[in-house]
Order: structure tokens, then sequence, then C-alpha cells
């Protein structure tokens, strides 16, 4: 919030963010006469660094709406920790709330990111519980971790374990915690049971792989038609997938004839939407259910009506942000630690790329799709 009053303080006095160096050198000279003015009214206040920000003053195409800019310190109160950014992912639902489609979204102007990780830099004089080079992740997670310090207050930081993988903590909030949920929250399972799964390459898929199998539960997993699906397939299976299939592979009458000896199974994944949606539907047993929690294809899911008459499928969605703020973030944060012990210990792994910050509108580009199929982005701070 400091930071984001720093950045409409800093449109004032430069008038508008557009046009990109001439701005910046305004917002240079603003940050220095605001941090300036600051210091000399409150001499004794603790500021934070300077810090770099990925910033929209619009909704729109992220490549286009979105800018680094440097934004002047801010104080450190009391009850503040500032901390210092060390990775933070690029997400889909990052990009929604830049195009201004996500249900809950900052208003503009507002820096970009959801989760990440940072190593605490100063603590206010009330903060007795966090020391400087403790790492910290924002949980629940807060926009704006797209910048390189942050300032905000104590009860937002879940200090983890240092010794944890640093792009695991980065993304543990989002992705893996859906996973691990959407596994408890809707259908019994138990060992020897089987799901089904669309998106399956995304870090979601990745997860509820390995955790299903570390509960005895089978995975069935689609993946679209792209470039090097044999190695994608190989490289789920190693992770733990029982069958992966593209779907033209699944272009059959039957497609529970291609499930040799997997039970018939009770819940289905579906993070894609439109022909996928209705291809992993196909797979659910009499009374089963389907979770939606995403829709890459931008697409509609259709239902026949024979599924509602004669196989009485349950239809129903899943939003994490929704489930934290039903009081659940205690719980949320021994999850968050225990997912953290499975990546330290080897038990729970993804593809991801680390991205460096000053390259930031590259990795934004392999998140939007535009060089085809990417691993998730990480930004380096
Ligand atoms: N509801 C919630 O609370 C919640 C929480 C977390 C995530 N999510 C959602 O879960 C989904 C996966 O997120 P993530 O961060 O794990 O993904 P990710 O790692 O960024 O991967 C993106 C996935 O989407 C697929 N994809 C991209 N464009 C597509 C298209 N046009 N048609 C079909 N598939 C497409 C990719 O397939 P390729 O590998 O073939 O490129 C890949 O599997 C997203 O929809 C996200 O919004 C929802």
């Amino acid at each position: 919030m400091a930071l984001l009053k720093s950045v409409l303080l800093q449109r004032a006095l430069c008038g508008s963010l557009s046009s990109s160096s001439t701005n910046l050198l305004r917002l240079k000279w603003a940050h220095f006469a605001w941090s300036q003015s600051q210091s000399m009214s409150a001499f004794a206040a603790v500021m934070s660094p300077p810090s770099k920000a990925v910033v929209y003053e619009n909704h729109g195409p992220p490549d286009s709406v979105t800018r680094v800019i440097e934004v002047g310190p801010v104080e450190v109160k009391e009850d503040d920790v500032c901390v210092k950014m060390v990775a933070a992912p690029i997400n889909p639902s990052d990009i929604n709330r830049i195009e201004g489609v996500y249900p809950v979204r900052p208003q503009v102007p507002a820096v970009g990111g959801y989760e990440g990780v940072g190593e605490v830099f100063s603590v206010g004089s009330a903060v007795k519980d966090l020391s400087p080079g403790d790492w910290v992740i924002p949980f629940p997670p807060s926009f704006g971790t797209w910048q390189t310090y942050i300032v905000k207050e104590r009860g937002v930081w879940h200090k983890i374990d240092k010794d944890s993988p640093m792009e695991y903590a980065a993304t543990v909030t989002v992705n893996p915690l859906t996973a691990l949920r959407m596994l408890e929250d809707f259908v019994t399972l138990n060992s020897g049971d089987s799901i089904v799964q669309n998106g399956a390459t995304s870090i979601v898929g990745q997860c509820i792989i390995q955790l299903a199998r570390l509960r005895g539960i089978h995975s069935i997993n689609i993946i679209r038609d792209r470039a090097g699906s044999d190695e994608v397939e190989e490289k789920l299976k190693k992770l733990g997938a029982d069958e992966v299939f593209t779907e033209s592979q699944l272009d059959v009458k039957n497609v529970k004839s291609v499930l040799a000896t997997l039970p018939e199974p009770a819940l289905v994944f579906n993070c894609v939407g439109g022909n996928s949606a209705s291809l992993v539907m196909k797979f659910l047993r009499q009374g089963g259910t389907m979770v939606t929690y995403g829709g890459m294809s931008k697409k509609p899911i259709t239902v026949s009506t024979s599924s509602f008459i004669f196989k009485d499928l349950s239809l129903r969605g899943f939003w994490l942000q929704k489930w934290i703020i039903a009081d659940k973030a205690q719980e949320c944060r021994r999850m968050i630690d225990y997912l953290l012990r499975l990546a330290k210990d080897g038990k729970l792994k993804y593809v991801m790329e680390m991205a460096p910050f000053d390259n930031f509108h590259n990795a934004l580009d392999k998140a939007l799709g535009k060089l085809g199929s990417q691993p998730k982005q990480v930004i380096k701070f």
C-alpha cells in the first residue's frame, strides 16, 4: 500500500507515466525531491531503499501496458517490514489482473505480481520476531510483488525456512497449494483411486501428479497437441504420471478403453475448458465430479444433457483466493511449510525458468505464450 501510494504520489508529481525515457528522468527527479522532503520533515523516520517496480496505469495487453519504473523510498513504520524481493513468478492470474478480467484486482495504477519470496531488509521498531536476513513470503498472497523492495505490515509476512529452494518458495503459494487443496476438498480419494486432468504441463498439473502419487492415487493426464509431446510425456511420467495423452490421441469413441487396468475416475480437474474439458469429462464414472479451476483456452464448457441425466455428473469450481479468505490462513501457512519441505526433499518438482528482472519483458512475452509453450517464468531480482 505504501509503495502504491508512492507510485500515485510520483504520478501526481510527474503528471503522467507515459513516454518512457523522459518520464523516467522526471520520476527520478520526483523521487529525489520527495525523499528529500520526507527526510527533512521526519528526520528520524526509517526509509526503505528506492525500488524498481513493474507498474501499469491502465488495464490492457500486459506487454503494452506494463513498464519498469523507479519508485522512491517509503517510510518503514514501527509495525512494518521492508523486504528485498528475491524472486516472483508470472502466473496466468497476474496476466488476467493486468488485462482487467480477473474478478479481484488492485486499483490502477498498480504494481504487478501476487506471490513471491523475499529477504527481510529492515524492520520497524515494534517488530520483534523478524530480523534482517530472514526469508518471508506474503501470505495470504498480496498484490505488488514485482518490485525490488516492498514495505508492508508484519502481519502479511510468513517466515519460511531459509533452506527452502528459492524458486519453490517464490511459487509455492498459488499453484502447489491449489493442487493440494483440490485433491482434498471435493471427493474422498483413497489409495488406488484415479483422477484425470487436462493442462497437465501446468505447475498445478505437475503438482497434482506428484501429490496424488504420494497418496497412492493414479493420474491420467491430458496435454495439448504440440511439438515435443513425446518428451513432455516422458517428463510427466518421471514425475509419477500413470498415463499421458495428447488431445488427438483421445479422439476415439470410447475414451475409457485407453485406461487399461486403472479404475474409473471419480474426480476430474479442468483448467482449459472447450473441447479439452469435454474430453476429460468422458472419463468420469457414474456420479463423478469435474472441478474447474482455470480457463486457459478461453472457451466455454459444454456438457451434454445425457451426462447430467444418465451419469449424474457434478460440476464444481475452485478459487484459491476465496478459500484463503474463508478463515483458513493459519491452516494454509502449515500447508505451505509442508509443500516447501516436500520441495526441499525433492518430492515436489516442477519446471521453471529463472528470468533476470532486467529482462522482464522477455519473460512476460514467454508467459504470454508469444514464443510457444514455455516453462513457468520466475523473475529473479
Ligand atoms: N482457481 C484457482 O484458485 C487457481 C489457482 C492457481 C492456478 N489457477 C489456474 O490454473 C491454470 C494453470 O496455472 P499454472 O500457473 O499452473 O500454469 P502454467 O504453469 O503457467 O502453465 C500454463 C498451462 O496452460 C496451458 N495453456 C496455455 N495456453 C493454452 C491454451 N490456449 N489452450 C490450452 N492450454 C493452454 C499450457 O500448456 P502447454 O504446456 O502446452 O503450453 C500449460 O499447461 C491457469 O488457468 C490458472 O489461472 C487457478
